[in-house]
C-alpha cells in the first residue's frame, strides 16, 4: 500500500478536573479503591458548554496549527465517538461547520474506544484513493453524558476529552509515517459493554423516563480479560506481519482504560514499563480520545523522538480492537 502520514497532532481536555475524593461525594466509593483497582487519580469532566463537538473543535484547531495547515486545506473529516452531541446531525458535520467548511465529506465512525485507530485506518485507505487527501481524524468523547452516576462500578472509570490528527497522503516536514495498521471486531460478545437506550432496538417512549440502559453498562471482569487478550494478540500479529518484535519498538501507547490492563499487556508482550506510555492516572478512560491524547502528549513532552517506532493499540465496545505502527 502507498505510504500515509500523520502531519499534525492536538489534544483538548475540558476545564473541570475531578478527583477521586470529588467522586466520593457522588457514589459510595473511595480514593483508595479507585487508585488500587484502576490507577486513576483524576479525570476531566465536560460542562454543558463543552459537548463532544466543542472538544473535537479545540483538538482539531491545535492539530491544524501543529501541522502548519489551515482548515480550508482539509479534504475529509472523520470523528470516532460513542458520545456525540446528537444522534443527528453527526458530530463530524457539526465540526465541519464550526471549522467554517462546506462540502467536504464528514462522518462519524462508531467503534467505541477503538474509534481513533478505526479512523486512522479508514484515512489510510482514503489516502490510497486520494493521494492529495488531508484528512482530519478526531477521537472525541463526553463519556460523562453516557455514564450512570448511580453505578459506582462504571462512573469512576471514565473521563472526557479529545485528540486529533491530520492524516496526509504526502509527507510534510516532521510528518510521521504510518507503517501499518490492523482492525478487528467480534460482535458476539458485544453485550458485555453497552449503551442500548435510544437505539431502534431499545426505543425511547414519549413521556417515559429513561433508565440505566441509556448509560454505559459493563461486565468489568469479562471486559478486562478480553481487552488484555485482544490488544496483546493484535499487537503481536501486527509486529509479526511487519517483520518486527517488541525489541524494535521504542514506545507502546495502549488504550488508557485501567493501569492493571496496561500492566498485563506489558507483561504478556514482555515489554518493560518504561516503554509503555501511561496517563490514565491523570485522564482516566476517554474512550476514542484516549490514544490521540496520549500520542499528542508523548510527542509534546519529548518522550517520542525522531527515529522512534511507536505501537498504538486499543480495545473497546463492539467489541472492536486495533493496532497501528508509526515511524517517527
Ligand atoms: N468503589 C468501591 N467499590 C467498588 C467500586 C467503586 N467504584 N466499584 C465496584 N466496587 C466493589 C464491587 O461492588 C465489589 O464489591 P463486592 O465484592 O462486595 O461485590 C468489589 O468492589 C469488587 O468488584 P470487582 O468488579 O470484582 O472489582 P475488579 O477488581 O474486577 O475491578 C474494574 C473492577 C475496575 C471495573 C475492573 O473489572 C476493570 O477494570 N475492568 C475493565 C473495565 C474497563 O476498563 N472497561 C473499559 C475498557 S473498554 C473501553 O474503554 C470502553
Amino acid at each position: 500500500s502507498s505510504p500515509c502520514f500523520i502531519s499534525g497532532l492536538g489534544l483538548h481536555l475540558p476545564r473541570t478536573l475531578v478527583t477521586n475524593s470529588d467522586l466520593e461525594h457522588i457514589v459510595d466509593t473511595s480514593d483508595e479503591w479507585i487508585r488500587s483497582r484502576t490507577g486513576i487519580a483524576t479525570r476531566h469532566f465536560a460542562q454543558a458548554d463543552e459537548p463532544c463537538s466543542v472538544l473535537a473543535y479545540n483538538a482539531a484547531c491545535k492539530a491544524l496549527e501543529n501541522a502548519g495547515m489551515t482548515a480550508q486545506e482539509l479534504t475529509h473529516i472523520f470523528v470516532g465517538t460513542f458520545s456525540g452531541d446528537y444522534n443527528l446531525p453527526s458530530t463530524a458535520c457539526l465540526l465541519q461547520d464550526m471549522l467554517g467548511l462546506k462540502g467536504i465529506p464528514a462522518f462519524d465512525l462508531a467503534a467505541a474506544c477503538s474509534g481513533f485507530l478505526y479512523c486512522l485506518e479508514t484515512a489510510r485507505a482514503y489516502t490510497c484513493m486520494y493521494p492529495e487527501a488531508k484528512i482530519l481524524i478526531v477521537g472525541s468523547e463526553v463519556t460523562t453524558s453516557r455514564l450512570n452516576f448511580e453505578d459506582r462500578t462504571t462512573c469512576v472509570l471514565f473521563g472526557d476529552g479529545a485528540g486529533a490528527a491530520i492524516v496526509t497522503g504526502q509527507a510534510n516536514p516532521g510528518s510521521v509515517k504510518v507503517i501499518d495498521a490492523m482492525l478487528k471486531a467480534d460482535g458476539s460478545v458485544g453485550s458485555l459493554l453497552t449503551v442500548h437506550g435510544g437505539g431502534s432496538a431499545c426505543k425511547p417512549v414519549l413521556g417515559q423516563t429513561i433508565g440505566p440502559e441509556y448509560f454505559v453498562e459493563m461486565n468489568g471482569r469479562d471486559v478486562f480479560k478480553h481487552a488484555v487478550r485482544c490488544m496483546v494478540e493484535i499487537s503481536a500479529n501486527l509486529l509479526e506481519k511487519n517483520g518486527l518484535t517488541t525489541d524494535d519498538i521504542d514506545l507502546i501507547i495502549p488504550h488508557q482504560a485501567n493501569i492493571r490492563i496496561i500492566e498485563a499487556i506489558g507483561k504478556k508482550l514482555n515489554v518493560d514499563s518504561e516503554k509503555i506510555y501511561v496517563n490514565v492516572d491523570r485522564i482516566g478512560n476517554t474512550s476514542a480520545a484516549s490514544i490521540p491524547i496520549a500520542l499528542t502528549e508523548a510527542v509534546a513532552s519529548g518522550r517520542i523522538q525522531p527515529g522512534m517506532k511507536v505501537l498504538l493499540t486499543a480495545f473497546g465496545g463492539g467489541f472492536t480492537w486495533a493496532s497501528a505502527l508509526l515511524q517517527f
